[in-house]
């Protein structure tokens, strides 16, 4: 699904975080190195992508996730959760090259929304995402056969989370689904159950149980998890054929990590203070948390928070760090001192950023991520349904 200019490879496979961060892409994104990555210590790095961000003027546009290095994010055009995102890469018809400064699935999404004569660059191939990773298109397959089997394929409709593969989202839009993100997962829900009576949610069970619990009032009952490594799914039919939601058994590494214990350690470090987590959060943590939301709906919140507020986050470091040095008028804690950086989003540095750029200044376009006309067709009907949602 993904290609390189040729003898373009990223520079640098092994996580920047060895120690405390976790979230690395099973698979190798990355080939060998060209030796053409500035050091780290080069301290004209930030003159260098300054420069290069001038050069390309408005042939390029740079979008940067919130979970980027600060490093990162001071040359974003945008910044914004994957929703957002999408909507600005869809937006910028103009722009030839679109630096996508986030994670695999985001790239390959503005890949599938932009025009054909726009290149998407991720500067760091082997910035994946290891929930994305835990759902691939043969097991998914598999899944939809034993629901075929049964009988009920037809009254499911795949509602896939942005964090998934290109050849999930086709999936999801050759079933008639829609893809959705944390800020509309209850809204992709509700209008999926208003096609069919059954979801099959992909690939983070933690969102789709949240969702069907806290935005549509579900009961944990009518939720089951489909596991793709027991033999179907490790459910029965009857399960499969009772449940309203059937969740996928993946997780986010990063957000997986708060706990129970988190939120009342918190609460016992820091008297009155509110606890907001991100919706991947383990069920039990989102239950214990005083609100949820989106890393755009967080910072929202904490920006429009009196002075004086206090809050703990529960999602990942570098925005929580941020959102902390942004309003020092409040008390910004990290929800658990214990849960680091997502690996995979830091891969994406100040070095790979300034390689991507000067590259495309000299005319190299380096580490295009591309995803073929037919599967980004059909994922594009299920892109396309989200940005259509109420
Ligand atoms: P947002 O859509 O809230 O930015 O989340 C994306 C993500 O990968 C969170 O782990
Ligand atoms: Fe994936 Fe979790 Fe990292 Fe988000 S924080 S990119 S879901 S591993």
């Amino acid at each position: 699904m993904t290609t390189t200019a040729p003898g373009t490879a990223p520079a640098r496979s092994l996580p920047l975080f060895p120690l405390g961060s976790v979230a690395d892409p099973a698979p190798e994104r990355g080939v060998s190195c060209p030796g053409e990555l500035p050091p780290a210590s080069d301290p004209s790095l930030v003159e260098r992508a300054r420069a290069a961000r001038a050069a390309l003027g408005d042939r390029a546009f740079i979008l940067g996730h919130h979970y980027q290095r600060d490093e990162v994010i001071q040359f974003a055009d945008v910044t914004g959760d994957s929703f957002k995102l999408a909507r600005e890469a869809a937006a910028r018809p103009t722009a030839e090259y679109v630096v996508f400064c986030g994670v695999h699935f985001m790239a390959e999404s503005a890949d599938i929304l932009t025009a054909s004569h726009q290149r998407v660059v991720l500067p760091d191939l082997a910035a994946g995402c290891s929930m994305a990773d835990m759902a691939d298109i043969e097991q998914v397959e598999e899944c939809w056969e034993t629901l075929e089997d049964l009988g009920i394929a037809g009254d499911v409709i795949p509602v896939t989370y942005m964090n998934s593969s290109a050849d999930i989202k086709a999936f999801t839009g050759r079933h008639g689904g829609t893809v959705c993100t944390s800020s509309n997962a209850g809204r992709a829900v509700r209008w999926a159950l208003e096609q069919g009576s059954k979801v099959l949610f992909l690939p983070d069970q933690h969102l789709g149980r949240n969702t069907a619990v806290r935005d549509l009032g579900m009961d944990l009952s009518d939720c089951v998890v489909w596991d793709p490594h027991a033999p179907g799914g490790g459910l029965s039919g009857q399960a499969l054929r009772s449940a309203t939601m059937i969740l996928w058994r993946g997780h986010c590494s990063v957000h997986g990590r708060f706990t129970a214990d988190s939120v009342a350690e918190v609460r016992a470090r820091i008297p009155g203070v509110t606890v907001l987590v991100h919706p991947e959060c383990r069920h039990e943590v989102v239950l214990a948390a005083d609100e949820i939301g989106s890393t755009e709906k967080i910072i929202k919140r904490i920006t429009a928070a009196p002075s004086g507020s206090a809050w703990a986050i529960g999602t990942e470091l570098n925005l929580v760090r941020r959102l902390a040095a942004q309003n020092p008028d409040k008390s910004v804690a990290f929800l658990d001192r214990t849960v680091c950086y997502c690996s995979t989003m830091n891969r994406i540095d100040l070095p790979h950023l300034v390689w991507a750029l000067e590259s495309l200044v000299a005319g190299t376009v380096v580490n295009q991520i591309t995803v073929d006309p037919a599967t980004a067709q059909q994922a594009r009907a299920a892109l396309d349904q989200m940005l259509a949602l109420p």
